[in-house]
């Protein structure tokens, strides 16, 4: 088996700032209400040019460069979104279309928050068997397209942006253990009710505003903190590493409360969590994308380090990585 690694990170975040000022005067809600139950205090919004797969074009280019490769050198392109462009083509068909990068072989994943990391597990097992050579992985998302702005419960919390990653063989450290896991039973928790083969769209799933978010925010809360804590331990586990091994963890963005909690229970200090969910919200699959590729930025990730990805999200599902830079 290969040894796999993210050999480069880009990112985009469309212009437009909603901060909470803004969303006072769409709903009945406070900046107060929404900073210290959340985090959260601006999100980033889509223009109506902008979709998915544009988001996601722009942060791959960066990764691209980053990662000093050509689109021509991809060989496989997984895009994570629950915000396609569409029901089919697959946003990766279109992000491959519009990158020229016609040698790739190109899907899709639907797992939610979590499907950044459920993509970076999937390229790792091509790249490590050998079947592919180069993966390009992207979280993206308009959540702003399915959110609900007369619902305060949900629409304070969604953003849209993109973050990507150019994975390949590397000659030292890269992936050292992964884990993810999924329970369905817990499906109604989070969902996009219409839509769908189940309930296709009608003038009466419209008027019953169905094809926006619907989140039980109080039953994820109490299932968040322990399914974050206990990925991230079985993928220590599996590495053979402890918590105080991790030089930072890019928790999924969801609240900061979730994030803070997960942290005081795995005993790192809050210099060792990165968050950017202050200014972007709950980005889903972009969050844990977009602050990897800041991390990166900023300095917080130096060769050698020792970095934990770890996302949960709708369905339910969540995964965890485990990186040495
Ligand atoms: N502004 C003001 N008041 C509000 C708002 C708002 N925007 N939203 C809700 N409230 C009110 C409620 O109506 C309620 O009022 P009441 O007590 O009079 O009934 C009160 O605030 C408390 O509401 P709760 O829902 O109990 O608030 P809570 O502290 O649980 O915070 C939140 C809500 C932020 C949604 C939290 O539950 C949460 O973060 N849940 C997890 C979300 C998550 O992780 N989702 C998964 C990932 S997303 C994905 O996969 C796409």
């Amino acid at each position: 088996m290969k040894k796999v690694g993210i050999i480069g990170v880009g990112e985009y975040l469309p212009k437009k700032i909603l901060t909470n000022a803004d969303l006072e005067k769409m709903v009945d809600t406070s900046d107060e209400w929404i900073t210290t139950r959340t985090g959260i205090k601006e999100r980033r919004i889509a223009s109506s040019q902008e979709a998915t797969s544009d988001l996601a074009t722009n942060a791959a280019k960066e990764a691209l460069k980053d990662a000093r490769l050509k689109p021509q050198d991809l060989d496989l392109i997984i895009i994570a979104t629950i915000t396609p462009d569409m029901q089919f083509p697959s946003t990766a068909c279109l992000v491959q279309a519009n990158l020229g990068a016609k040698n790739a072989v190109c899907f899709d994943i639907s797992a939610a928050c979590a499907g950044f990391v459920y993509a970076i597990i999937v390229a790792q097992q091509f790249i490590a068997r050998g079947t592919y050579k180069n993966a390009l992985v992207v979280g993206t998302e308009v959540l702003s397209s399915i959110t609900d702005w007369e619902d305060r419960s949900t629409c304070v919390l969604f953003g849209d942006g993109a973050g990507a990653a150019v994975l390949s063989e590397v000659k030292s450290g890269g992936i050292l253990s992964t884990y993810f896991g999924s329970d369905g039973s817990m499906a109604n928790l989070l969902m996009m009710p219409a839509g769908g083969s189940r309930n296709p769209t009608t003038h009466k799933t419209i008027d019953k505003r169905l094809h926006y978010i619907k989140m039980e925010g109080n039953e994820i809360f109490k299932s968040a903190v322990k399914i974050m804590v206990d990925t991230a331990q079985i993928a220590l586990k599996q590495a053979g590493l402890k918590c105080s091994d991790v030089d930072l963890v890019i928790p999924h963005q969801a609240n900061v409360r979730i994030i803070m909690a997960m942290a005081k229970r795995l005993g790192l200090p809050s210099d060792r969590v990165f968050l950017n969910i202050e200014k972007y919200g709950n980005m889903s699959s972009a969050s844990t994308a977009t602050a990897l590729c800041e991390a990166v930025k900023v300095g917080r990730i130096k060769k050698g380090d020792i970095i934990l990805l770890d996302a949960f999200g709708a369905g339910l599902v969540w995964g965890a990585c485990l990186i040495k830079w």
